[in-house]
């Protein structure tokens, strides 16, 4: 049978998800569902009928769900499960404000998506990251290695976006790392940042990286600000779909992402933003790269202070 990848939530986020990852033309369906009545249906008809322009053959198939669990038998047997059902933030907002709406719709997602597919990868995106990911591994009880969150992949790639900017010189010449939450304790890793493999501290002062990795912290909001209605969706869509892409293709890629960390530097027991390999049992295991001092200790802070709204979730 062919691989076969769900997408929950019709909004912009996993329409995006779902449209990049038809695109790829590497699975056979891709499933995307939504409480708004016909909604998906009417997504996947559009991006079906953009197939023989674009040249994939992917099918997408739009399911219109309820809460309580009807429709989610088209999401049956599904190898990944992107999550990105829940509210995002209005101009002024944290992540974290939306904890409390967004837990109820996450639990009852996960355990819907559980009963249907039992042996799924799980990449959730819904927001607060780090305590949603924590939640949905909760509700369906999956092996940790199969759930994980959205987070990384995105700070990197806007902390490259900015560098590359700042220098005016190609993207592709910019490596960055962001680890820790998505949220006030990420974590840049200036010492991991590369400009054409040459350290970043030589080509920007401290002061100029500061103001970069301040701007990264904020780039979520920085575009719900401008947006005024909804977050951003199109580099979240496109890290969301490449780690669903690692996935099925079984690619043994290090990516930075949210995942449970269980003794790798000194961390135990949390969903935290570290390097990890990505395959088809999920994460393949946790990479530690080397840290300076301070990188290191405000892992830790990141830590503890997802560690303590993690352990909120359970009874939200
Ligand atoms: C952002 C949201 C999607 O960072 O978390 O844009």
């Amino acid at each position: 049978m062919g691989s076969k990848v769900t997408v929950v939530g019709a909004g912009f986020y996993g329409s995006t998800t779902a449209l990049r990852l038809a695109e790829y033309n590497v699975f056979e369906t891709v499933v995307l569902t939504d409480i708004v009545e016909g909604k998906p249906e009417g997504i996947a008809l559009d991006i079906n009928q953009s197939r023989s322009i674009e040249g994939f053959e992917t099918k997408v198939v739009g399911a219109t769900t309820t809460p309580e669990g009807a429709g989610y038998e088209a999401t049956a047997n599904s190898d990944v499960v992107v999550i990105t059902a829940g509210l995002p933030r209005k101009p002024g907002m944290s992540r974290m404000d939306l904890i409390g709406v967004n837990a109820g719709i996450v639990r009852g997602v996960a355990e819907n998506i559980a009963k249907h597919s039992p042996n799924a990868v799980i990449i959730v995106v819904s927001n607060p990251l780090d305590e949603m990911t924590a939640l949905a591994q909760l509700a369906t009880g999956f092996p940790r290695n199969r759930v994980m969150g959205q987070a990384g992949m995105l700070d990197t790639a806007r902390f490259t976006n900015f560098v590359a900017e700042k220098l005016g010189v190609a993207v592709g010449s910019v490596k960055t790392l962001t680890l820790g939450s998505h949220g006030d304790t990420m974590v840049p890793v200036p010492s991991r940042c590369t400009v054409d493999g040459q350290p970043l501290s030589g080509r920007l002062s401290a002061e100029e990286i500061d103001d970069l990795v301040t701007r990264t912290r904020n780039g979520g909001a920085e575009i719900v600000a401008l947006l005024k209605t909804g977050s951003a969706y199109y580099a979240p869509s496109a890290a969301a779909a490449r780690m669903a892409k690692a996935v099925i293709e079984d690619a043994g890629i290090v990516m930075p992402v949210c995942a449970w960390v269980d003794g790798e530097y000194g961390i135990s027991g949390v969903y935290l933003g570290v390097e990890a390999q990505i395959g088809r049992a999920g994460i393949v295991k946790v990479v530690e790269t080397d840290l300076s001092a301070t990188e290191l200790a405000e892992l830790k802070v990141a830590a503890e202070a997802v560690r303590t709204k993690q352990a909120d979730v359970q009874s939200l």
